[in-house]
């Protein structure tokens, strides 16, 4: 018999057939939705917390603390009520009232952290408490996702690996939406060292400085961090990187879930502008085999990106041109072609915040 937890991972990739001539573009989506927790954090959420667990890093009747404001919070909190471990996520503000009902449904304990870091956003206050709160409770853990290496690992050895034998080895690119870097450090890695011909795309919102630019705020959820992770860990196996507009990406979900019958959230729909974009570009040569790893589901997001007040109060369009979008996407341009160039790596920031996770590793060297 198997568990709850046995269920994660074996998404399906389906393709496009509305929204694109199928017989012309390829574009295919692994829908991670299917995972139990709702999202693609389920498998490096699973992978951290066995790992912690043969590790001697979490016992049982432990304490797991995370900071996040969604996916990665909401598979820990389900995970913890699986295995029987107490769960405490430091959310903020922007965190939406369907992902505080999520948490607490899992029986999760939930910290609404309201102060702003440097950048205008939670990610350093929420990491900084969390890892106060760990050192204050006797047997927690921290999975640490900004800054653990495992996070990648997780994609590296599931998730990409996955993707490539599902296409029995074809296809030309992968376009992954970037916040952790987990997912983007971990395909980039596989495909390098597998199949080095696969161009690996990543995507990061308008506002957002993984890649450096202009910080500002920004509506996409799921995407965007102030620095550049660890978790990518080497630039120069990433192909291209795009930066996608709020309004772009929030278009594309509604035409997707109107014209292609799938519900995707905001990530996806950015990610998505960029595998069109892509499709569209590589028309005069032969049909590009594009994926575009679709991270979570749509109704996570139905007051938000697919409700026409919540469009309409920001400024953002609610009607369904394809045309209109086509222009959009025909529009948009590699932010860059050469990451390393513009890299915002900020190592301090591991030792400033006191992140547990090298702490972990020296301690498992020593013994
Ligand atoms: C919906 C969604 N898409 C994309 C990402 C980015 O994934 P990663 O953190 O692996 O870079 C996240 C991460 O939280 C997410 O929740």
């Amino acid at each position: 018999m198997i568990t709850i937890l046995d269920t994660v991972g074996h998404s399906p990739l389906v393709q496009l057939r509305n929204l694109v001539d199928s017989d012309r573009y390829d574009i295919r989506l692994k829908l991670e939705r299917t995972n139990p927790g709702g999202s693609i954090k389920d498998r490096p959420a699973l992978y951290i917390v066995k790992e912690a667990e043969c590790r001697g890093w979490l016992r049982p009747g432990g304490t797991i603390i995370e900071s996040s404001s969604g996916n990665f919070g909401i598979s820990l909190a389900m995970i913890g009520a699986a295995r029987g471990y107490r769960v405490i996520i430091l959310v903020d503000p922007k965190t939406t009232p369907t992902n505080l009902a999520l948490l607490k449904a899992y029986g999760a304990e939930v910290i609404v952290v309201t102060e702003q870091d440097d950048s205008g956003s939670y990610h350093k206050t929420r990491i900084a408490l969390a890892n106060k709160l760990h050192r204050e409770i006797p047997n927690s853990f921290r999975p640490d996702q900004c800054f653990s290496p495992l996070n990648g690992e997780a994609h590296y050895k599931g998730t990409a690996q996955e993707l490539f034998e599902q296409c029995g080895g074809e296809l030309d690119a992968v376009v992954l939406t970037v916040s952790t870097g987990g997912q983007v450090g971990g395909f980039s890695r596989f495909f390098r060292e597998h199949a080095p011909n696969v161009k690996v795309v990543a995507v990061d919102a308008v506002g957002s400085t993984i890649f450096g630019g202009q910080a500002h705020s920004y509506l996409l959820p799921g995407m965007g961090l102030s620095w550049t992770p660890t978790n990518i860990d080497n630039l120069n196996r990433i192909d291209e990187v795009y930066k996608a507009p709020d309004e772009d990406s929030f278009m594309m979900c509604r035409m997707m879930a109107k014209h292609e019958g799938i519900m995707c959230g905001g990530s996806t729909g950015a990610g998505m502008v960029v595998a069109l974009k892509l499709a569209l570009q590589g028309e005069s040569s032969k049909k590009q085999r594009i994926v575009c790893i679709a991270s979570d589901n749509g109704e996570r997001y139905l007051s938000t990106i697919y409700n026409d007040e919540w469009m309409l109060e920001r400024n953002l369009d609610t009607t369904l041109n394809p045309t209109h979008l086509l222009e959009r996407v025909s529009r948009l341009a590699p932010y860059s072609i050469n990451p390393i160039e513009t890299a915002n790596y900020k190592p301090e920031l591991e030792y400033l915040l006191d992140s547990p996770s090298r702490q972990y590793i020296a301690d498992e060297a020593a013994g």
